[in-house]
């Protein structure tokens, strides 16, 4: 069994949810609570009659199952579920366990750390991004409009369990989605796991969980410096301020795109900057690049939309003073925060996408 980590009052679990102990933490820590497992319809119907025969911690559970996807990631389907909770007399002492990816963990965690001022949450991530990124680290929340996870709380789950058996049913696209979150925790801290990532096939189980854990521990490594991102913890942000104006731009569109594809578009846009700037070196810019475009399809913009995507860019929650800050990378492994650039050199990164 890979040993559990743990950071503030989090403990992130890895292995079977049986083996590990779910049934027993439920019967442990939350003995006479209420339980809610919130889902979305894909995962509900694929795993969620599982998940609950064979806990029976959770025979009684209420499910509460929404439509799958980020568009629904919002305040109004909180309030929908606020409502459910009430109805159901959810209070203070119950417990909501978060089953799925990124979107059920980001909204479920913002769901029960508002409801009633507060409810312990567990999140059972079941996708590849979800399991290395999302259900770790307390960010919480939802998208406003085209802006990606505007309204939000910093709150941990109580306990994370990351079982890579649900993996088996997520299709190719969500997989590669999920790798780039993990060769972003490589680029930012650590060559070695950006190397073995190279090599690794996200559908075959065989070694997988491990390489999983090490982008966990990267993570959390990071997060335990600096919970509120106020330094270091800004690095994580590395691909996302570009890959966040293209994600709310094609979501605007409604013509959404994988969060991870527009983070590895991200990445790549913004290493061409840190090369551009002298900050990162040409060799290895051009090893992310050619990585990205050998793995990730391209990415779904056009020269007219630079302008709309750079709009939406000026309204990322992390600028200071009406100036749009980055994370880049000074060298595979090194990430560096509060970056600056000017908009040409953003739409001529823009440019390498589209090339
Ligand atoms: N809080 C954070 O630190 C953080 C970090 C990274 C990303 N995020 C957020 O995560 C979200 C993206 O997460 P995501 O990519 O997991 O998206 P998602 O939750 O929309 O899941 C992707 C799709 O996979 C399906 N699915 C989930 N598990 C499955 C399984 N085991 N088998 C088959 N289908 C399955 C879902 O129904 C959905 O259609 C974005 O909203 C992003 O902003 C948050």
């Amino acid at each position: 069994m890979l040993e559990q980590l743990s950071y503030n009052n989090s403990k992130i679990h890895f292995g079977d949810l049986q083996t590990v102990g779910l049934n027993e933490v439920l019967q442990n820590e939350y003995p006479d609570a209420k339980k809610i497992i919130l889902t979305d319809e894909t995962v509900g119907s694929i795993w969620i009659e599982q998940l609950v025969t064979s806990h029976s911690q959770l025979s009684k559970a209420e499910i509460i199952q929404i439509p799958e996807g980020e568009a629904f990631k919002t305040i109004d389907v909180c309030a929908q579920i606020w409502e459910a909770l009430s109805e159901y007399e959810i209070g203070r002492g119950d417990v909501i366990i978060n089953f799925g990816g990124g979107v059920i963990t980001d909204m479920g965690g913002f769901i029960a750390s508002l409801y009633k001022r507060g409810l312990s949450f567990i999140n059972i991530p079941t996708t590849l991004l979800s399991q290395v990124d999302a259900s770790v680290g307390g960010k919480t929340g939802v998208d406003l409009g085209p802006f990606k996870n505007q309204i939000g709380v910093f709150s941990d789950a109580a306990h994370v369990f990351i079982d890579d058996q649900f993996l088996k049913t997520l299709d190719e696209k969500q997989l590669q989605s999920g790798l780039a979150e993990m060769l972003k925790h490589g680029l930012i801290s650590d060559p070695s796991h950006w190397k073995d990532l190279q090599s690794f096939d996200p559908s075959n189980p065989k070694g997988r969980l491990k390489l999983i854990r090490t982008s966990v521990k990267i993570k959390r490594d990071v997060v335990v410096q600096d919970h509120k991102e106020s330094g270091v913890r800004k690095t994580l942000n590395f691909g996302h301020t570009i890959g966040h104006g293209i994600e709310g731009f094609l979501l605007e569109k409604e013509t959404p795109t994988l969060h991870g594809f527009a983070v590895a578009w991200g990445m790549k846009a913004e290493s061409f900057i840190a090369y551009k700037q002298g900050l990162l070196s040409q060799t290895a810019y051009e090893s992310i690049a050619a990585f990205i475009d050998t793995y990730y399809p391209k990415c779904e913009i056009e020269s007219k939309d630079f302008k709309a995507i750079l709009k939406l860019m000026y309204n990322d929650k992390k600028n200071k003073n009406g100036h749009i800050q980055f994370s880049f990378i000074s060298e595979i492994g090194k990430g560096i925060y509060d970056q600056g650039a000017t908009d040409v050199e953003i739409l001529d990164a823009l440019k390498t996408l589209i090339d």
